[in-house]
């Protein structure tokens, strides 16, 4: 399972970067507003994002046109960015042809807000590079989204989509709005390839007592041998 970082704030890609496990970053338009994000410097962050984590790490970054031929122009341009730079397209008809044009033209899509096996169906499909199955909103309407995950991961597991994609890569899953280490375990289970995870739920995995109790008494007792 790959580990991507769910957020915008650049000080805390600097520092996920920094610890050596981070695979790639994904962004949204709430996310960009919650660093104070402005429009006029909304390429000048990604491009900065796509800098600090160098050209093997993907950078998520969203569409926010409702129709096709201006999702195409917006995705040519955030694509144009930097060579890692991932356009993200929300799942719906309009997203879907996009990503089809996108795709076709060599240009790497994650389909976003995707909640069901048919919508992760059609965006692969369509040539989805990776598509991001939403865990916690589904949760937040009394519905099961780490079981929405499993079963969309089983059924793209299916087939094989790599004749959609660009250049053939393998065509990913990215188990997103994980609230939780215990959503990452589960994900990490039922063979998600990608987990992106917000800052604080990164630095919680890194935690548990039992290592920490154990640092503890190893270096009480290398004191002792001094
Ligand atoms: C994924 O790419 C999204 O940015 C993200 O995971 C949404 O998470 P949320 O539901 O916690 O906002």
């Amino acid at each position: 399972m790959k580990f991507f970082l769910d957020t915008a704030d650049l000080d805390e890609i600097k520092e996920a970067a920094s610890w050596g496990a981070l695979a790639g970053v994904t962004t949204n338009p709430t996310l960009y507003a919650r660093v104070g994000g402005k429009l006029a410097g909304f390429e000048d962050h990604i491009a900065r994002i796509c800098d600090i984590v160098g050209p093997e790490c993907p950078v998520s970054a969203e569409t926010v046109a409702m129709d096709r031929d201006q999702i195409l122009e917006d995705g040519r341009r955030l694509a144009a960015i930097a060579p890692n730079a991932v356009v993200k397209v929300p799942t719906m008809v309009e997203g879907l042809a996009a990503t089809r044009a996108l795709a076709d033209e060599g240009i790497r899509v994650n389909m976003t807000l995707c909640f069901t096996v048919p919508q992760a169906m059609l965006a692969a499909r369509a040539g989805a590079r990776y598509i991001s199955p939403f865990i916690g909103r589904f949760d937040d309407i009394s519905e099961d989204g780490l079981e929405q995950v499993a079963n969309i991961v089983e059924a793209v597991n299916n087939y094989d989509f790599t004749a959609n994609t660009v250049n053939g890569e393998k065509m990913e899953v990215i188990a997103a709005s994980i609230r939780s280490a215990n959503h990452v375990t589960q994900c990490a289970l039922m063979g998600a390839d990608v987990a992106t995870v917000p800052f604080g739920v990164l630095k919680k995995m890194v935690k548990h007592p039992l290592t920490e109790a154990g640092i503890e008494s190893f270096l009480n007792d290398w004191e002792k041998v001094k």
